[in-house]
């Protein structure tokens, strides 16, 4: 499918569109296309900045062991506590300071520390823990599809999208069910300190939700220290108690983004998934007739709406990107979306064709900081597209345009209402 190529005015100008307009956030992928053919390898005139877009490039630099965490203090670098002006046209007054517990976090970490950090927390999400998951995960599934049979018109949403992957990661890392529900409004304001162009207000509250966020698995972390259970949070007291140890700050960075990353983004494969099917009624048609295609769907549907459409590093010294030299400090912003879209590696990329294709998606990143959850989140993909069709002959939505939630980095629905009925 061809889609309509827009006049940007320069790269810089397509940029800002991508990443702060409600219009290029809403579809982003026309201007993915005019990068791609016109500045795929940009450097920015906003600050020490470099926007790539194809595939090659990108999974390049997430592999790059000179190319860090963009958390990473670096010679040169402004004092802790000042703003990072050179960023800020683009994403908002960031500032460098961190509390103790975020800064150890695996997704801010480089080796050595990450490399002994996440051998640890891998001992939670091993092919084994993840599989055995498999018939609690169907079973959630066909309870939340019971309700949604018993209503004729429902936001998929609200009664899906969103609960089946806290209740998944809340068994894996042990938050009680009754806890779980108030951690939707946190999680989504905590995870939009992700997002480009937050005003100081917004970065306090994103501040606030993790403070909450730490004091809750703090609490967590000590009730499961006097009465152990089968779940991720004593899992990593164990691991805690060898030599080896995770010390309380990180096995609390750990718990925290284990249960953000769990949901949010699997609650976006659900509905960017389902929005897709439902907007493809042919490969739907497809999919219907054999549900053997399920593995390959949720492939597609990772590939043609990803969740999380940015990743970004840092040099940590003078490093050669793409044939241009990108210097110390400077930033790598890596599009996703775009690389999962680019006509050099895949045939007819702006069509969803369930297929099978050579080509990784990148949407779970690359290299050493991988996606910890893919398995699970493919797991929970391919248990809910293969049972939600099962049981629905009908599945129609109800508004034309999907509503997507103003934010760029992490590609979501606002709502998703769905008429339903099983004859
Ligand atoms: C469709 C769903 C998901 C998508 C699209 C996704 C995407 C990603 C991406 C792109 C990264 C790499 C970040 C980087 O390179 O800096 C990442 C890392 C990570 N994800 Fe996911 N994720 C998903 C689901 C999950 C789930 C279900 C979990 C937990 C159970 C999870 C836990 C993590 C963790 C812990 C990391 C950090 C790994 C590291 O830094 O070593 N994710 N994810």
């Amino acid at each position: 499918m061809a889609i309509a190529e827009p006049a940007h005015a320069s790269a810089d100008e397509a940029v800002v569109h991508l990443l702060l307009s409600p219009d290029g956030r809403a579809d982003p992928y026309p201007t993915y296309r005019w990068l791609l053919e016109h500045a795929p390898v940009h450097r920015s005139g906003f600050g020490p900045m470099w926007f790539l877009s194809r595939y090659e490039d990108c999974r390049s630099v997430l592999r790059d062991p000179h190319l860090v965490q963009p958390s990473t203090v670096l010679p040169g670098d402004p004092e802790p506590g000042a703003a990072v002006e050179s960023q800020t046209m683009l994403f908002g007054p960031r500032r460098t300071r961190e509390s103790p517990v975020a800064t150890r976090s695996l997704l801010r970490l480089n080796p050595p520390d990450h490399t002994r950090l996440r051998g640890l927390v891998s001992r939670g999400f091993t092919p084994r823990r993840v599989e055995a998951l498999r018939p609690a995960i169907e079973a959630m599934t066909d309870e939340l599809l019971d309700a949604m049979a018993a209503s004729g018109e429902v936001d998929v949403l609200d009664v899906l999208a969103f609960p089946l992957p806290v209740k998944v990661i809340g068994e894996l890392v042990g938050v009680p069910p009754e806890d779980r529900d108030a951690f939707r409004p946190l999680v989504r304001t905590a995870a939009s300190g992700l997002e480009p162009g937050l005003t100081d207000e917004q970065l306090a509250e994103v501040g606030r939700a993790a403070d909450e966020l730490q004091a809750y698995f703090r609490d967590l972390i000590a009730t499961r220290r006097r009465d152990p259970r089968d779940d991720l949070t004593s899992v990593l007291l164990t691991a805690h108690d060898e030599a080896d140890r995770l010390t309380e700050d990180e096995m609390v960075a750990t718990l925290i983004l284990v249960f953000a990353a769990g949901f949010e983004t699997t609650t976006n494969l659900i509905g960017n998934g389902l929005v897709t099917l439902l907007r493809n009624p042919d490969e739907l048609a497809r999919l219907r007739a054999d549900p053997g295609l399920t593995p390959l769907a949720v492939e597609e549907l990772l590939r043609y709406e990803s969740p999380v459409q940015f990743d970004a590093r840092r040099a940590a010294e003078p490093t050669e990107v793409a044939g241009r030299v990108v210097e110390t400090g400077e930033w790598v912003m890596t599009f996703l979306g775009a690389a999962n879209r680019d006509p050099a590696v895949w045939d007819d990329p702006d069509t969803f064709r369930i297929t099978a294709r050579d080509t990784p998606v990148l949407s779970f990143g690359s290299g050493i900081h991988y996606c910890l959850g893919a398995s699970l989140a493919r797991l929970e993909g391919q248990v809910v597209f293969r049972r939600l069709l099962e049981r629905f002959a009908h599945l129609e939505l109800v508004e034309e345009t999907p509503a997507w939630r103003n934010t760029f980095v992490l590609r979501g629905l606002d709502r998703l209402p769905v008429r339903v009925s099983v004859a």
